[in-house]
């Protein structure tokens, strides 16, 4: 995984620029892909909807897509990615904003940040290039870093048999654009479905495409309870105890 995005850095990033920049005959596929990845990353800020103060961890954040309007929105930005090639086009991609966004190399599964440490957590594009056991402990440590009350918003993918197969031969065929893969398409109700006895729950999900030949993203916003799971477990147990003290002081 980490290879793809090492070697494919440039790739992605010109992606999400302008068919101007990219080659002229594959423009239009281009701007096709382009508009999707947009629509994608708007919708997810809508769903974040960061405000001053926050402090947002995006996981696999990249070349620091998200970084710029949840700065502009006053909150705090911490992206980690895997691969330090992504991290570096991002670094210099937000020079201008000097030390405000913060970078982190590290694997989405094992953060070197303390529990409860972020309001919002991202994660975006990145559960598709993962087997289902990989996206459990990821989903764990996102879980695990969002404060109790806190919300994440998180990609799922289901995907065309034809960009599938794209993603799969991919370097390999030349295509018109790129689909670094391979890809491990999980549909909503697939990722839906890992979140029991993980104190996640999703409380908003929105589908960004639903072309027949497109690949067709939903995001899914996850709270976090207020409380952590075990400590409401103790506190419905001793809810009858309070009770019983009070008609015996009353008598
Ligand atoms: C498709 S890009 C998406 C970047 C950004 N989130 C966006 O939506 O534009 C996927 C990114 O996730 C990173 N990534 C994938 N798996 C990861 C993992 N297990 N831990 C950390 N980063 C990971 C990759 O290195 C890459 O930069």
């Amino acid at each position: 995984m980490t290879r793809i995005f090492e070697t494919e850095a440039d790739r992605w990033v010109s992606v999400y620029r302008p068919t101007s920049s990219g080659e002229p005959r594959f423009a239009i596929f281009q701007e096709s892909v382009r508009r999707r990845l947009f629509r994608r990353r708007d919708l997810a800020l809508e769903l974040l909807d960061p405000r001053p103060g926050m402090t947002v961890l995006d996981i696999g954040c990249g070349h620091g897509t998200f970084a710029r309007q949840v700065l502009d929105a006053g909150a705090r930005w911490v992206g980690a990615d895997i691969s330090i090639e992504m991290l570096r086009r991002g670094q210099t991609a937000l020079a201008d904003a000097g030390d405000a966004p913060r970078w982190m190399n590290a694997e989405a599964s094992a953060l070197p940040v303390r529990s409860n440490a972020f309001d919002a957590v991202l994660c975006i594009g990145v559960l598709n290039y993962h087997t289902l056991d990989e996206v459990e402990r990821i989903l764990v440590e996102l879980g695990r870093v969002l404060r109790p009350g806190g919300t994440a918003v998180v990609s799922s993918l289901r995907l065309d048999p034809i960009t599938w197969a794209r993603s799969r031969l991919y370097p390999t065929v030349p295509v018109p654009v790129g689909v670094p893969g391979p890809l491990f398409p999980h549909p909503a109700d697939r990722i839906t479905g890992l979140l029991d006895g993980k104190d996640l729950a999703v409380v908003a999900s929105l589908d960004v495409k639903k072309y027949g030949f497109q690949p067709h993203y939903t995001l899914l916003k996850l709270a976090r309870s207020k409380r952590p799971v075990e400590e409401r477990r103790r506190v419905a147990f001793r809810s009858p105890r309070p009770r019983i003290g009070v008609g015996a002081t009353r008598e």
